[in-house]
């Protein structure tokens, strides 16, 4: 029974990762999450009586309490997720996302290589450093063309040039000091327990509380949708099976505009809780400024995973929104929690700053 450490579990793909590493291996976890505004220990609660489950709230920012947590366990590996993830926030307040995103997989990286190198020879060989990235390092594409593992980068958001830059650094670790790394980059997710300020919850949440669905500019953008599990199940694929150096695409097969998406949601909703007044959620639909430097559209060729590791999406976008939208309507507790920020209370009380 190995241990492995998740960075930023208590978010929106770390806790889909942990809630599947829990329920399909017989791994020790740990959680290693600054929790910050995104991050949510309630999306946790199936797993935290667990004994193979340990929460250790720390910032990847911080040499001293990482490299106690690694002298601690002896961790087999690090997936690492923790990141500021929101391209609106970034432009607003880019500061966050240079500390975390960049400084903080610097210092972590630093914390890996300085462990990694006391382990014996066995121990060295298997460790991974899985690092898990997005597709919009690559920038955006025009009408056709896909994303591969050699689409030279061209970040356009300070996000994505952050996300950028980290991928950058794990790779010169591996190149310069041997650390052995994968990297994954993937497109849009979307599924239970994402924070209301991404495209989806965001559209669901605000249909039910009667507020408009604010729709950047023409609504034409395209993003490639992916279901969280079947990205949690692609990241436990690559962390046992990928090859040290290698970077890996995952991607649904599943592009749509953005009117496309919400047009769905709308649909969805009227199913399965009509408004009251009997009219369509989409009459709430309004456009609004375009999101500066805003990408036209990712699509991921995730060939190279289907071929290699044998990983293919399990759900269609149709299976998985409906998973979603269904999810949001029977989880008020987790929705009233974020929408009210009682979730930010409880992380006072147990740990005495926000
Ligand atoms: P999220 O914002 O929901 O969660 C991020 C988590 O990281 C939170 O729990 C937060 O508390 C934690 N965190 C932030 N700063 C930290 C720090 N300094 N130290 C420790 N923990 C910290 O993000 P997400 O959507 O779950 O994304 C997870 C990862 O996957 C990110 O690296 C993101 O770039 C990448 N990614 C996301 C998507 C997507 O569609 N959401 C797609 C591809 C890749
Ligand atoms: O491609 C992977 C990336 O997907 C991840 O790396 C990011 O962490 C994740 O946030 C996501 O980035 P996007 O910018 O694509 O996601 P977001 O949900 O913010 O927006 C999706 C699309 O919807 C985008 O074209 C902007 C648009 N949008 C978004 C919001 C929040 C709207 O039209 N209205 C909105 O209110």
């Amino acid at each position: 029974m190995k241990t492995i450490f998740v960075t930023g579990g208590a978010g929106f793909i770390g806790s889909a990762l942990i809630r599947l590493l829990m329920a399909e291996t017989d791994w020790h976890v740990v959680n290693i999450d600054k929790l910050t505004y995104a991050g949510n220990l309630e999306s946790l609660t199936s797993v935290m009586d667990n004994p193979r489950y340990q929460f250790s709230r720390t910032d990847i920012c911080d040499r001293v309490a990482l490299d106690t947590l690694f002298d601690h366990y002896q961790p087999a590996g690090v997936i690492h997720l923790a990141a500021e993830s929101h391209v609106d926030r970034s432009i607003h307040g880019p500061g966050d996302f240079i500390a975390t995103n960049i400084s903080g997989t610097y210092t972590l990286l630093e914390a890996v290589r300085g462990y990694w190198s006391s382990l014996e020879h066995a121990a060295k060989s298997t460790f991974r450093f899985h690092h898990v990235s997005t597709d919009e390092v690559y920038g955006s594409l025009g009408n056709t063309g896909f994303f591969t593992e050699t689409t030279p980068y061209q970040p356009n958001s300070p996000y994505s040039a952050s996300k950028a830059a980290s991928d950058h650094l794990v790779r010169a670790w591996h190149h310069t000091y041997g650390l052995p790394v994968v990297t994954t980059n993937c497109s849009n997710n979307y599924g239970p327990c994402q924070f209301p300020e991404k495209l989806i919850p965001l559209m669901i949440l605000n249909a039910l509380s009667e507020k408009p669905l604010p729709i950047y500019g023409k609504g034409d953008n395209v993003r490639d949708w992916l279901y969280v599990d079947d990205h949690a199940r692609a990241l436990r694929l690559v962390f046992e099976r990928g090859l040290p150096g290698e970077t890996y695409n995952i991607g649904g097969h599943n592009e749509m505009t953005n009117l496309q998406v919400v047009d769905t949601l709308c649909t969805l909703l009227d199913e399965l809780k009509p408004r009251h007044d009997g009219r369509s959620y989409r009459e709430q639909k309004i456009s609004v400024a375009d999101r500066p430097g805003h990408d036209k559209r990712y699509a991921i060729d995730a060939g190279k995973i289907e071929r290699e590791l044998d990983w293919k999406p399990l759900e269609t976008f149709e299976s998985g929104i409906r998973k979603t939208v269904l999810w949001y309507l029977d989880n008020q507790s987790w929705v009233a929690n974020v929408q009210s920020g009682e979730y930010r209370d409880w992380v006072v009380k147990h740990y005495g700053k926000p």
